[in-house]
């Protein structure tokens, strides 16, 4: 078969892969649990499903603006200025499929083969390859200090003739941490001194914990001209528990949500417009679901950490936000890929492999879950890993016997 050279070097996404593996093993009855997963399992707001059954009943199911409907502009105008203080235009706003589909999206906008896109690692699974889809090239920044907050220095280092774009994603996937406030102020200055894009993708901005604050770029941002670089992503998927809508929106100068638009009519005309609808109801709904979500997280959160104490071997960062932690395992085995597969093989647990996020040795487990899906999985996985384990562990009425050391 003959397919593209871009196409060859893009890989399978490894978090939808698991998603896959555990609905196969599920089906055949196996009594799988998956820490793997990125999606809260709250219901939809109701007002979501009010809005988009309304427009169902209509039966008058049409195309919609490239850019998205005015209803969900203006709720994301709204969200703008509640959220960030700030106040945009309809010309500022773009809406796609999910924030995925918005980051491609401006990613497209604005990068030539060969230039390259600075993140810090651990980094989202994703990056990487949406970078290589347009023939340009992926910078993951380490932080040296060993941390998974990166400094200035981390991204200025890699800074070279060919960089067009910073990433940053704060609480980020996979870590859960949360950037400092003096990082986001000097990496917002230092693209707007450098005429660098600097993409914030702030999914997560709102699931942060112990009373932390949501951090705000526009805060320290001083250019914002037709010629301001600073592009803030964001969506209805995992604060609102919508993953299934794939609605995401992107905030930006008038001129390049312009070119944007131009991009996304020829790709897919826009999302739907039933599921915007639904984003309209949850965005200009009861907005109770997303403190309701918030704090279960957290408590998930510090059951998790609570457990993966009781580890010898495990070395975990407790996260500020998101619902992932991002621990060290390599005192059980160093190769994450190989770990994932036994814990898959040997006790049924999903997990992602660090080595997918940039990090080998690591493992993110998710707890956006149930506690008994948090707690019975991280014992299986002590089970497994710990050689003082006693020989039997029952799952159900299924016996598994402990033949490896
Ligand atoms: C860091 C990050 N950005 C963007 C997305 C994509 O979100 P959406 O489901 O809205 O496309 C995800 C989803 O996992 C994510 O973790």
């Amino acid at each position: 078969m003959s397919i593209s050279q871009i196409a060859r070097n893009i890989k399978e996404s490894p978090t939808l892969r698991l998603n896959e593996k555990a609905a196969i093993l599920r089906e055949k009855g196996e009594p799988v649990i998956h820490l793997g997963g990125g999606e809260p399992k709250s219901k939809t707001p109701i007002d979501a499903i009010i809005a988009t059954a309304g427009h169902l009943n209509t039966g008058e199911i049409r195309y919609a603006p490239a850019d998205g409907i005015p209803a969900l502009k203006k709720a994301i105008i709204s969200y703008t200025e509640q959220n960030y203080g700030r106040l945009v235009t309809p010309q500022n706003v773009m809406a796609s499929g999910g924030a995925k589909q918005a980051l491609m999206v401006a990613l497209h906008a604005i990068l030539n083969p060969q230039e390259e896109v600075i993140f810090p690692s651990p980094y989202w699974v994703s990056y990487p390859e949406m970078i290589k889809l347009l023939g340009a090239i992926p910078v993951p920044a380490l932080p040296e200090d060993g941390t998974f907050r990166p400094t200035i220095q981390d991204i200025e280092q890699r800074v070279g003739p060919y960089t067009k774009a910073v990433i940053i994603n704060s609480p980020n996937n996979p870590s859960g941490v949360t950037y400092s406030e003096q990082f986001i102020a000097d990496i917002v200055a230092f693209c707007e001194k450098r005429d660098i894009y600097l993409i914030m993708d702030d999914i997560y901005n709102r699931l942060v914990f112990d009373g932390k604050k949501p951090l705000n770029c526009y805060d320290y941002a001083k250019d914002f001209s037709e010629n301001s670089k600073l592009i803030v992503i964001n969506g209805v998927s995992k604060q609102y528990a919508m993953t299934g809508f794939r609605i995401g929106w992107a905030v930006a100068s008038k001129r390049l949500i312009q070119v944007m638009t131009n991009i996304q009519g020829h790709q897919t005309s826009g999302p739907s417009v039933l599921l915007q609808k639904a984003a309209v109801g949850a965005l200009n709904g009861v907005q109770s679901c997303v403190e309701s979500l918030r704090i279960t997280l957290q408590n998930n959160r510090d059951v998790m950490m609570a457990q993966l104490k009781t580890f010898d071997g495990v070395k975990v960062t407790k996260p500020d936000g998101t619902f992932y932690c991002f621990a060290d395992f390599s005192a059980y085995e160093k190769d994450s890929n190989k770990l994932s597969q036994t814990l898959i093989d040997k006790v049924l647990v999903l997990t992602v492999p660090g080595a997918e996020c940039g990090w080998e040795g690591f493992l993110r487990l998710s707890y956006c879950g149930s506690i008994k899906e948090i707690t019975e999985g991280i014992e299986r996985i002590k089970w497994a890993l710990d050689p003082n384990s006693p020989n039997e562990l029952y799952i159900g009425d299924r016996k598994l016997v402990r033949n490896w050391s």
